[in-house]
């Protein structure tokens, strides 16, 4: 793989921390920018990163520099792709009648009970082939793509049954081995009790640890169990169950938490999730608890936008309680359609108070934290993963600031640039 060099960078948000551990509190807004940067990468590695001029002045470089593809970025922003650390995208159809409902005055949890939401996504996903479904999920992979997205948590959980969550994960792995980002699979069987169990979740519950789970992780198709853990959908106690299980097959674990209702943390987080992901219900006492774990609080503004919501979850005091803060789409087909990061940082900005700075390291260090992946994403810095997103525009301000259009001008991925610049467009 040949060298690739990014020169005439306006603004270069490094992300860059000596500190190990995610960002907390004031840290959330040190992004560590370099003016007039450049960023010299080779093997899908960084491998330097300082100013265009000492670049230009490297002996190396000045010897090779017709070998090395070279990126002249204009004086756009550059940072590190984004890290969306919760998305759902294996679905076949978008839900427009329960979008119409909810429209009519009908609430997420109304249609669910009626039959709507999570369980009508069921049938399409099980009638579905595999490769229609790898289709789907390739064509999401490549738009987050050109949102400057360049590593994803992708669940199942739409299946719901052995054989169509095994299909829908290896939907996921199939897209991901033609995609040049990074995917980490999650789990989801434990989604919402599917019809046929009705009534009775002891025994789905038994079915998602007994017999799916064992037959994911020998086929080594996820690396995290998630659990809807609500009203309607899986208590605690099944939530704790579900996690031991995953334990003793060593895949991690993660859950929905507090979206439609509140649920203590304590006995949760001491099965160490990655992350607990909506928390729009959180008992305030419990936040010390969740400030000195590693667990991470993915928010997800999305889904309260698109359901209409006029509460957010505090951000603020999540953040200044010193938890670890993460921002994620939540793309999927019920309450959060949007496969954009920088629609996600938006809201936060306008409905969480969450400042632009805030919100870029919630989309990107904290993603990687959220997925344990801090180690090769999330920043720019030799030795990371080649993950950049280089955004039209001479401020990073500008990425939440102009919501509702893409102004991610090129990504590049493990090394790989996906589309091109064309010249003179900063602005
Ligand atoms: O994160 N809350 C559970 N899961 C999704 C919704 C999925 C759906 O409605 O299809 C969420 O909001
Ligand atoms: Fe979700």
């Amino acid at each position: 793989m040949s060298a690739l060099l990014l020169i005439n960078i306006g603004q270069l948000l490094t992300l860059r921390s000596a500190a190990d551990g995610p960002r907390r509190g004031a840290s959330l807004s040190e992004l560590g920018i370099i003016q007039d940067a450049a960023v010299l990468c080779m093997g899908g590695k960084i491998v330097s990163v300082g100013t265009t001029k000492d670049a230009l002045r490297d002996p190396w470089l000045k010897k090779n520099r017709k070998t090395v593809i070279e990126i002249d970025c204009g004086g756009r922003v550059v940072l590190p792709g984004f890290v969306d650390s919760h998305t759902h995208p294996a679905f076949t159809h978008p839900r427009l009648v329960d979008f119409e409902r909810r429209i009519s005055g009908a609430s997420y949890e109304e249609i669910a009970a009626a039959g709507g939401g999570i369980r009508s996504s069921i049938d399409g996903v099980r009638k579905a082939s595999k490769t229609a479904l790898t289709q789907k999920v390739s064509a999401v992979l490549a738009d987050m793509a050109r949102h400057g997205t360049t590593t994803v948590e992708a669940k199942s959980g739409y299946g719901l049954n052995l054989e169509s969550e095994l299909k829908s994960l290896e939907a996921i792995r199939a897209a991901a081995r033609e995609w040049p980002g990074s995917v980490v699979p999650t789990f989801l069987g434990a989604h919402v009790v599917p019809p046929e169990y009705r009534g009775c979740s002891g025994e789905y519950v038994d079915l998602v640890c007994n017999v799916m789970m064992p037959a994911v992780a020998r086929r080594k198709l996820a690396q995290f169990v998630d659990v809807f853990c609500d009203r309607g959908a899986f208590s605690a106690d099944e939530t704790a169950q579900i996690f031991a299980a995953a334990e003793e097959r060593g895949l991690g674990v993660r859950a929905h938490l507090g979206q439609l209702s509140e649920t203590r943390l304590g006995p949760l987080l001491q099965c160490r999730p990655a992350s607990l992901d909506h928390m729009d219900h959180v008992n305030n006492e419990d936040l010390p608890a969740l400030a000195q774990s590693d667990t991470v609080a993915t928010l997800v503004p999305g889904a309260n936008y698109f359901l209409g919501l006029s509460k957010y979850p505090n951000a603020r005091r999540f953040i200044e309680s010193g938890a670890a803060v993460a921002l994620a789409t939540d793309y999927n087909p019920g309450s959060s359609p949007t496969l954009s990061m920088p629609m996600a940082m938006s809201l936060a900005c306008t409905h969480m108070k969450v400042s632009p700075a805030e919100a870029i390291a919630a989309a990107t260090i904290n993603g990687a934290w959220a997925l344990r992946l801090a180690d090769r994403k999330g920043s720019v810095e030799a030795g990371k993963d080649a993950d950049l997103a280089v955004f039209d525009g001479s401020d990073y301000r500008e990425i939440p600031y102009w919501f509702g259009a893409n102004r991610c001008a090129l990504t590049i991925m493990n090394g790989v640039p996906n589309g091109q610049l064309s010249a003179g467009e900063k602005t």
